[in-house]
């Protein structure tokens, strides 16, 4: 069965005393269901910019947002939804094979992605019409 995307309320520990914050936190296995081999960060994007454009054939992420407000659309080949982040604590569990676009809805947010897999360029697919055809072949 095809695997669908999750939003998940990350741990979350607000301190007691007045301004000193909170601490969220990720355990591979534990809290999502694949292990990390690499976190990235996409930091000093301006308001209504976006990127993405691509899925991927192999490669889970856990994407959170721990400043500012981003949206992703997520198209699974057959329907788009919309997930919007503006809370430090909520994480987005993205399954292989979701085409994505995010749209920066504030300066400067942060974009913090736990992924299963190495970087690697050939497990992309970047080109929309691509990604239709791979869908349909590997559905
Ligand atoms: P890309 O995945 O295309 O980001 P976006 O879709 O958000 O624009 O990555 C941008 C560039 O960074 C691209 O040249 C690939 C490179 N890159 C790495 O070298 N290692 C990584 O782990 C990632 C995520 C990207």
């Amino acid at each position: 069965m095809k695997k669908s995307y999750s939003i998940i309320n990350l741990r979350n520990i607000q301190n007691e005393e007045k301004d000193l914050g909170g601490l969220t936190f990720v355990e591979e296995l534990n809290d999502i269901p694949f292990g990390i081999k690499r976190i990235y960060s996409i930091y000093g994007t301006k308001a209504e910019k976006r990127r993405g454009f691509h899925s991927h054939k192999s490669n889970w992420q856990l994407l959170f947002c721990p400043y500012g407000c981003i949206e992703l659309i997520l198209d699974d080949g057959y329907e788009k939804n919309v997930v919007v982040l503006d809370k430090p604590y909520t994480g987005l569990i993205i399954p292989p094979n979701y085409w994505r676009e995010i749209v920066w809805k504030q300066d400067n947010s942060v974009l913090m992605v736990a992924a299963s897999e190495m970087y690697d360029p050939d497990e992309y697919i970047r080109d929309y019409d691509e990604f239709m055809t791979y869908i349909q072949n590997n559905a």
